[in-house]
């Protein structure tokens, strides 16, 4: 009687934790395969953004390799209707790991979550008149 009153308990508390302790499952990437191995991008990837951070921030150096501008077109996914979801959003590509191992970091409250979509012919000429100075002379009071 007393061992079922310990193990019961206990048996039911493992098969609790099996079905509720989600595994991250980052949603799969575009294209065959990452800017390098996946073990490796896996382990190292927020060495090569700060390296990269460093390059460009301090040397002037862009490269596209391991740009965070880069990881936004192969790691986002669209919703129903077509829109880009945030790569930070909860269950996408950065938020399913980092969620999971508690990591938090700053980098999304300056750098977009989904990538730049093409800005339409009529909006590109009207950044252009609005930027052109005889315009601006024209509407200044
Ligand atoms: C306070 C705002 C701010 C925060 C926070 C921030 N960045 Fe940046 N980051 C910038 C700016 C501004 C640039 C320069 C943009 C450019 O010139 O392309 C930059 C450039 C970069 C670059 C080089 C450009 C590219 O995409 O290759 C990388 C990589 C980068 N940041 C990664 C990160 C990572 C990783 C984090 C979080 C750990 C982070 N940044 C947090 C503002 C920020
Ligand atoms: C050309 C498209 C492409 C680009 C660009 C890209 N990735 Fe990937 N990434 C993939 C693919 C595809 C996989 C999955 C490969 C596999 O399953 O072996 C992957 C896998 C990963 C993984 C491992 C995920 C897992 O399930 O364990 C990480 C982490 C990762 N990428 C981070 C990044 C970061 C950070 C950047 C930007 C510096 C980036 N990726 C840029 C396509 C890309
Ligand atoms: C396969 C799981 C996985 C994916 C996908 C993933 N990360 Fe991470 N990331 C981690 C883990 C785990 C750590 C903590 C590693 C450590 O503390 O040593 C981490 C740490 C980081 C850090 C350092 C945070 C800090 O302050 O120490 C940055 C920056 C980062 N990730 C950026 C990204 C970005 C950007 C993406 C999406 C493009 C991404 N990661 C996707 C697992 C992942």
């Amino acid at each position: 009687m007393r061992w079922c009153a310990i193990l019961l308990p206990a048996m039911l508390y493992a098969a609790v934790a099996a079905a509720e302790v989600p595994v991250p499952s980052p949603p799969r990437g575009d294209g065959a395969q990452c800017v390098e191995p996946t073990e490796v991008m896996r382990r190292d990837h927020m060495k090569f953004l700060m390296h990269q951070r460093d390059e460009t921030m301090h040397r002037g150096i862009r490269t596209t390799k391991h740009s965070l501008v880069e990881c936004l077109s192969c790691h986002t996914r669209k919703d129903d209707e077509g829109r880009f979801v945030s790569i930070n959003a909860p269950g996408e590509f950065c938020q399913e790991c980092h969620a999971y191992s508690g990591v938090t970091m700053d980098c999304f409250g300056c750098h977009a979550t989904t990538p730049r979509q093409p800005t339409s012919r009529s909006a590109q000429s009207l950044g252009r008149l609005l930027s052109d100075t005889s315009f601006r002379l024209h509407i200044q009071p």
